[in-house]
């Protein structure tokens, strides 16, 4: 059964004994978040937490609990998209793309309900009484001081929504975009937007401030799992977000028009913030910001956003969450994405096994690739083409592995990788657009990428020697130690899985 609300989902962690409810009043400012990290750096991620009493950063209570880390495991990350395994819906897209027309009738006819499924999935408006439209704040009322936005790092320019759906539409072609991007509050009316230069939401305001027309753009917090987590996920710019998270959730995502302009947004959300930006108003400092490379990202120039009604439930739950140095819960919506799309990336480079971005590389750092080798240059092949692809451009390190590899593995992928390469031979250095986070490219968002061909070289590649085999015990042995194991005396704990 798919969850519709926030307040649905926290009910399922807490059955599933994945949440703690934090009684105790705990500021905003810092203190959630130092809570926060130490749980977050737990093995597994910690489980999820309901602050039930937060303290607004100006003294006052919060009128509601503040979620965080609700996505931050294997486990709840799963729980999130209704699956027991995030390979599920890898599978679920596959099947999808492999929808051959077959031979004969009967072969057709069974594609039917396949087709359906897909046609069951874009959203629905909704008329009447919406539940996000519960409360209505508007005019002299609208005050974001009385939102429980977190301070979270000490030299953070401001408190920050974390956790958001940024719901805009392409003047041009009408079709809608919702992303994560976090959002500095800088007044009672006003937001700094921070989205980066090569997200959909940054081209949807470049195209408005062309057309030289104020923007409307709607923040939404917390509603079902499935979109919650499609906003930070990379669909290109013609995918509607909202129409995935249905194909997540297999039901269509409920919307309702906003109060103050025509966007769409969640009707079961629990917060909407609409607001309106004009691209003839100067940009306004944003940040710094304790970042998810576990640096400070430097302030910065950023559309303002002013805000023009903030619309509720009546007991809604405001989801948030913190960065900063890895692992924390970010990690898990990336491996989400990581999983989902590995069946997408496949239909443009098919001799890909897997792929897995390790938390210490913080996506856009590093990346394992395992691929089908079958001719020479081919690890460099799909190199080229992974830095062709969406936001993998942004890759700045790129090691390529045989198939046999678990790259989802990194103590594994880097073995075989450091035991493969002649470094000179094997490392390529190329030019490109680079992640807006990276400190140390040459300039803002432009640098060098390099990529490790660490597959076994053939002898047109210029490897004439002989290549060794991986040393592994042969099968006759292993059975015959697995039928003395128990008798030889040695800890118990020593596990076959473990040998
Ligand atoms: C917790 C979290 C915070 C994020 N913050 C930002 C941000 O501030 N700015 C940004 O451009 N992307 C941010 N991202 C990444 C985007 O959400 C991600 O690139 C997404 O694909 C963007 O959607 P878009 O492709 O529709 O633009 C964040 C992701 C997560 C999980």
């Amino acid at each position: 059964m798919a969850i519709d609300t926030l307040t649905e989902f926290v009910a399922d962690l807490d059955r599933a004994g994945e949440l703690v409810r934090v009684t105790q009043p705990v500021s905003l400012d810092r203190e959630m978040c130092e809570i926060a990290d130490r749980v977050m750096k737990q093995p597994g991620g910690g489980q999820a937490l309901l602050f039930e009493r937060p303290i607004l950063i100006n003294g006052q209570p919060s009128a509601c609990p503040v979620g965080i880390n609700l996505f931050g495991s294997m486990r709840r990350m799963s729980m999130s998209l209704g699956v027991q395994s995030l390979d599920e819906i890898g599978r679920r897209i596959t099947e999808l793309m492999e929808m051959k027309v077959p031979e004969g009738l009967i072969g057709k006819l069974a594609l039917l309900p396949r087709l359906l499924e897909v046609g069951k999935f874009p959203p629905r408006s909704r008329r009447g009484d919406a539940p996000s439209q519960e409360i209505v704040w508007q005019g002299d009322r609208i005050d974001l001081d009385q939102l429980p936005l977190m301070k979270c790092w000490p030299q953070d320019g401001g408190p920050y929504i974390t956790f958001p759906m940024v719901i805009t539409r392409d003047p041009k072609r009408g079709i809608r975009n919702v992303g994560m991007y976090r959002i500095m509050q800088t007044g009672k009316t006003t937001l700094a937007m921070h989205w980066q230069r090569h997200k959909v939401g940054a081209a949807h305001w470049r195209e408005m401030a062309e057309r030289g027309e104020k923007m409307p753009v709607c923040i939404a917090l917390g509603a079902d799992p499935p979109s919650m987590y499609s906003a930070s996920a990379p669909l290109p710019p013609t995918v509607d977000e909202f129409l995935f998270a249905g194909f997540l959730r297999q039901k269509p995502v409920s919307l309702t028009k906003a109060v103050t302009c025509d966007l769409d947004v969640p009707a079961e959300a629990d917060f909407v913030i609409e607001g309106e930006i004009d691209p003839a108003e100067p940009l306004v400092t944003e940040g710094p910001f304790g970042d998810h490379t576990g640096f400070y990202s430097l302030a910065d120039l950023y559309p303002q956003v002013h805000v023009k009604a903030i619309t509720m439930r009546k007991s809604p739950i405001f989801p948030a969450t913190i960065v900063g140095r890895p692992p924390m819960e970010d990690f898990y919506l990336g491996h989400a994405t990581e999983r989902i799309f590995l069946p997408l990336l496949k239909m443009t480079i098919p001799e890909i096994v897997d792929y897995h971005m390790p938390a210490e590389g913080i996506f856009h750092n590093l990346v394992f690739v395992s691929i089908k080798k079958e001719y020479p240059g081919q690890a460099y092949k799909v190199m080229n083409a992974l830095w062709g692809q969406g936001l993998m451009s942004l890759a700045k390190m790129l090691v390529v592995v045989d198939a046999w590899v678990n790259v989802r593995d990194p103590q594994e992928a880097w073995w075989v990788a450091l035991n493969n390469i002649d470094p000179q031979r094997d490392a390529r250095f190329t030019m490109g657009p680079m992640d807006v986070l990276d400190h140390s490219s040459r300039a803002f968002t432009y640098g060098s990428k390099i990529g490790f061909d660490a597959t076994r070289k053939l002898p047109e590649e210029g490897f004439t020697r002989d290549w060794p085999d991986v040393i592994e015990m042969d099968d006759e042995t292993k059975q015959k130690v697995d039928a003395m194991w128990s008798r030889l005396g040695i800890d118990a704990r020593v596990t076959k899985a473990a040998r």
